[in-house]
């Protein structure tokens, strides 16, 4: 966790869709910031459809907590490229925007992930894991340590391919394993084989590990990472209503005791700060 909280701007602002379009079996769609300042990987925004955005009673949803996937344009005009696999109301109603609809943004919000060197001094690369609709913060961290001359190795994993997308948009295909865990392309099973193998195969002692996807993963990841010595961070999900530190619904206990607010102390945090990654898994807000 870094020693300064990022400060959201206050408030949430109108902005345009760009475009919006599926990729797999997921969706891609960009909103156009001309306001806030630029996000870092593995921060996230709370986003809010303009219109139609309330269940069958009339009462309005909450907003929902999304990762920015990728970024372009410079400060000041920043396009925001948010992945989205529909799971509910809210990511159903986002996944159904088309250009020039309105969408309110609060954010960016929380604490990204740090550089290799931060984590461990001797770091001479970086191992990013991605499960699901978790790959969307590794792709702006894979990104970021590229235009810093980082190398980085990616394995990311999917249920099917209906629960999956924007592998080849987002990331390339340099330098990207597969898991599949029906089979359907590269290694038949889970994206933690392939972090195993590449472990027992490295000289761990120099590695980094950053991890976003579900909370199973998440904590196969965190336990794998502890038994080889190698430092990890990972971006945990929690049911957000707010996304300002306000109404503690996405705290999480921490080792030495006491809790954390995902929303303003996370989404990521290093493994060794956690008893378990399954900490936060409980219903939407
Ligand atoms: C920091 C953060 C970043 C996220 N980034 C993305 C992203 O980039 N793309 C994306 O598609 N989704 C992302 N999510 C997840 C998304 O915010 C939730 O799934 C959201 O609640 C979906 O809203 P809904 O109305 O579609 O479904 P809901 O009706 O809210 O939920 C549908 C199902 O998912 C479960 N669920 C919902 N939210 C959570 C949660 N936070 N943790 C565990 N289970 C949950 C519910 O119990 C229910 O079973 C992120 C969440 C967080 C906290
Ligand atoms: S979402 Fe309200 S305190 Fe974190």
């Amino acid at each position: 966790m870094a020693a300064e909280r990022p400060i959201a701007p206050f408030g949430r602002r109108l902005c345009r869709v760009g475009e919006s379009h599926a990729t797999g079996g997921y969706r891609i769609f960009s909103l156009i910031d001309e306001v806030g300042p630029e996000p870092a990987p593995g921060q996230f925004y709370m986003l809010t459809a303009a219109g139609d955005w309330e269940g069958a009673g009339g009462r309005p949803f909450l907003p929902r907590a999304i990762s920015v996937a990728r970024t372009s344009g410079r400060k000041g005009a920043v396009r925001l490229d948010f992945l989205i696999d529909v799971v509910g109301p809210g990511t159903g109603r986002l996944a159904g925007l088309v250009h020039g609809d309105g969408c309110h943004l609060a954010g960016p919000f929380g604490q990204g992930f740090s550089m290799p060197k931060q984590l461990n001094p001797d770091a001479a690369g970086a191992i990013l894991v991605g499960g699901g609709i978790g790959i969307a913060p590794l792709a702006m961290q894979r990104r970021a340590l590229t235009g810093r001359g980082v190398a980085s190795r990616t394995l990311l994993g999917f249920r099917d391919r209906a629960h999956s997308g924007g592998v080849e948009e987002l990331f390339g295909c340099e330098e990207t394993r597969l898991a599949f865990e029906d089979g359907s392309s590269g290694h038949t099973g889970y994206v933690t084989d392939l972090l195993l193998r590449m472990l027992d195969g490295d000289d761990s002692g120099r590695g980094v590990v950053y991890s976003c996807g579900p909370p199973a993963m998440l904590e196969a990841v965190r336990r794998i990472c502890a038994d080889y010595s190698v430092p990890v961070e990972l971006a945990l999900e929690s049911p957000m209503a707010c996304g300002y530190g306000a109404c503690f619904g996405c705290a999480v206990p921490l080792v030495r005791g006491g809790y954390m607010r995902l929303c303003v102390d996370g989404p990521v945090v290093r493994g060794d700060e956690i008893a378990s990654a399954m900490a936060g898994e409980a219903g939407a807000g």
